[in-house]
């Protein structure tokens, strides 16, 4: 019989959790194009799953709700994060399985691909046992996008720059979260084009005491400028999503992102779930999730 134990398998499951911009204020642009942004940034306990584990040959497929509306070649992100590591790891890259649980909508402004591909580049340094510094996953990881250094950090944090500048946020507090999504597709790009105001005034200092009544009191001050966009020209019907928060009482609600995904923070866990029930009841066909935030201090489950 085969001893199991003389053969260990090495399978790594890690979280890809969605990406949510609390605040995101366009302050200014660069000249290659890229804007300057200040975003304060949670991530939650809801999100997308990485699986990898050692093959015969490299294979990657998808599985969830939104698995199907992905391509699984080369142009997934997932697949490209695969090939910038091993591109630095040389022969020590073996083949892989990698498995894509898609759970979260696309093109949603919840960081979904950048977030898959930041558990992608975790999971792989373990599988393929190589040490490499975070400054240098955090560089393989800007070159597949704005958000993934933010998103291989997975906790809440500061952006600044183009995104790729962080600051960690050691006392932050855990927010019971509903997130929206009503479907509607809406790329990145084209949202940063329709913006009318490209240099806004600067996030506020954080208030001393992270308690949520204060985060939220901080949050109603802030904005997202991205918003206005959004809401006039690129999809109008993203109003819908933000007044089934307002009703469900949410103690504040905003866009994320570049949208159309919306969120809530709620009193508590109950109540988040209270309001994520209504609202699928009144639009079944939405993308409706209660989560919480992941609160500040170590690393999404199973990252360490
Ligand atoms: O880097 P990423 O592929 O995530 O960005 C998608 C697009 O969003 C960029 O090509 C750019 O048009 C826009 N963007 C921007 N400024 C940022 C981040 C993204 O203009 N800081």
């Amino acid at each position: 019989m085969l001893d199991l134990a003389v053969f260990p398998v090495n399978i790594i499951t890690l979280l890809a959790p969605a990406k949510i911009n609390l605040a995101l204020h366009v302050t200014g642009r660069r000249d290659d194009g890229y804007h300057l942004l200040e975003s304060l940034v949670v991530f939650t306990a809801f999100g997308d799953r990485i699986t990898v584990e050692p093959a015969e040959t490299d294979r990657f497929f998808m599985s969830g709700r939104y698995g199907q509306h992905l391509p699984d070649d080369q142009s997934n992100i997932v697949v490209k994060a695969r090939d910038a590591l091993r591109a630095r790891i040389g022969d020590a890259a073996m083949p892989v399985s990698i498995h894509l649980e898609k759970n979260l909508p696309l093109a949603s402004g919840i960081g979904g691909g950048s977030s898959d591909a930041a558990a992608t580049l975790r999971a792989l340094v373990r599988l393929w046992d190589h040490n490499i510094p975070d400054d240098e996953l955090k560089a393989i990881g800007l070159g597949l996008g704005a958000d993934l250094p933010m998103c291989l950090h997975g906790r809440p944090l500061i952006a600044r720059g183009i995104g790729d500048e962080l600051e960690t946020l050691k006392d932050f507090p855990r927010l019971p979260l509903v997130l929206v999504n009503n479907g509607h597709e809406i790329t990145t790009p084209s949202v940063f084009s329709a913006l009318q105001r490209r240099n806004n005034p600067s996030l506020d200092p954080l208030p001393d005491s992270a308690t949520p009544p204060a985060i939220t009191a901080y949050l109603d001050r802030a904005r997202n400028d991205l918003y206005p966009p959004v809401r006039d020209r690129i999809a109008p019907e993203i109003s819908e999503v933000m007044d089934m928060l307002v009703r469900t009482r949410a103690r504040f609600a905003r866009m994320s992102g570049s949208g159309g995904t919306c969120f809530g923070i709620y009193d508590n866990d109950r109540t988040a779930h209270e309001a994520a029930g209504a609202i699928s009841t009144l639009r079944p066909d939405w993308f409706v999730t209660a989560t919480t935030s992941l609160p500040a201090g170590g690393m999404p489950h199973g990252w360490d």
